[in-house]
């Protein structure tokens, strides 16, 4: 360093001292074309199921929904990620109804593409948790093991499914191996060669995901764990080599899931792949959020605003974040 760049030259202070000079030197920057809503659907009509462990946070109804993505439009929203509750009696061992065309689902997807077509991207869970009896997201032997290759057979046919129905973007979610290239592939045949995947490819087994598990039903049916597919936290290395293997079988952009702990492996990845990165927030993040608020330990906007820029910062294209709304809307009110 040159005595010019050491004290008192150089004070870093000097260009904090004023808003003006804060956002001329800012090196991030968050709007609402970096959020992806994620949103849960259930049956009925004009419902709206409010999710106790994720306060704020409600199942709708399908024409609820549709209005849900209309105000993602009207927000700058650009895409929306759906997650069905699928009724008790429509849950099996084989998970079959993730393959129904008249799932609740691609109910919603069909309904939304009506109503608002190219206005907004339609995201879809591919992972058979929310259709299973047992709460794994794949197939289970008698033993209980998640089967790798007969569980990627129905995962693709759940894809072509929800393709069929509208969907834009393909989001495997259930750490399979070999589905992304599977999936690809079945696309491709079924005339959906421009129907994106973003592979939840650095998926971790991780306890910030209880919140959602009640929000599509699957908490209380749940047995063990899903340490058998899903990534062991402890590992940096390892999100390498899965994130090279699904952009390899065709993955259009890649998620990082949870978020903030592991905002390493995001900076990682984004220094490695000249791929988009995006970050899944999750429900357990969300709700300590929330929980923090409540209890007067932080400002709840600030809080949302400060976290969602860490992701920009550390490669992210963007956040699945189930603040999306709120923080779109305090993103409009600052602009
Ligand atoms: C399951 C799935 C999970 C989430 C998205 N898809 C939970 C899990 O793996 O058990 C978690 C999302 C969240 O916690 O917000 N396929």
């Amino acid at each position: 360093m040159s005595d010019n760049a050491s004290f008192p030259n150089t004070r870093m202070r000097r260009s904090r001292a004023a808003s003006w000079s804060r956002k001329m030197v800012s090196e991030t920057t968050l709007s609402p074309a970096d959020l992806i809503w994620p949103l849960f659907i259930t049956e009925g009509e004009a419902i709206e199921e409010p999710i106790a462990a994720l306060p704020g946070v409600s199942r709708w109804s399908v024409d609820n929904i549709v209005a849900r993505a209309g105000d993602a439009i009207a927000l700058g929203i650009p895409c929306i990620a759906l997650f069905p509750n699928t009724q008790a009696d429509r849950r099996s061992d084989d998970g079959a109804e993730a393959l129904n065309p008249e799932n609740l689902m691609c109910r919603a997807i069909r309904a939304i593409k009506a109503a608002h077509g190219d206005a907004i991207g339609v995201l879809t869970d591919v992972a058979l948790d929310p259709y299973t009896a047992h709460g794994q997201d794949g197939l289970i032997d008698e033993s209980g093991y998640v089967l790798n290759d007969e569980t990627v057979a129905v995962l693709v046919d759940q894809a072509v499914n929800q393709a069929d129905a509208g969907a834009d973007i393909i989001a495997p979610s259930d750490m399979m191996d070999g589905r992304i290239g599977a999936i690809r592939k079945a696309l491709e045949m079924n005339g959906h060669s421009n129907v994106q995947i973003m592979s939840y490819a650095a998926k971790y087994a991780s306890a910030f995901y209880g919140p959602f598990r009640d929000a599509v039903g699957s908490r209380g049916l749940l047995k063990g764990d899903k340490k058998g597919y899903q990534m062991d936290p402890a590992n940096s290395d390892e999100a390498l080599r899965e994130v090279a293997m699904d952009i390899a079988e065709g993955a259009d952009s890649v998620m990082v899931k949870p978020g903030l702990p592991y905002l390493d492996i995001i900076r990682r990845v984004k220094d490695r792949f000249e791929i988009p990165v995006f970050a899944y927030q999750v429900s357990g993040e969300y709700a300590m959020i929330e929980a923090a608020a409540a209890a007067g330990a932080g400002d709840r906007d600030a809080l949302v605003l400060e976290t969602l820029t860490a992701f920009k910062r550390a490669g992210c294209s963007g956040i699945l974040t189930y603040h999306a709304a709120h923080a779109a809307r305090l993103l409009r009110a600052k602009a």
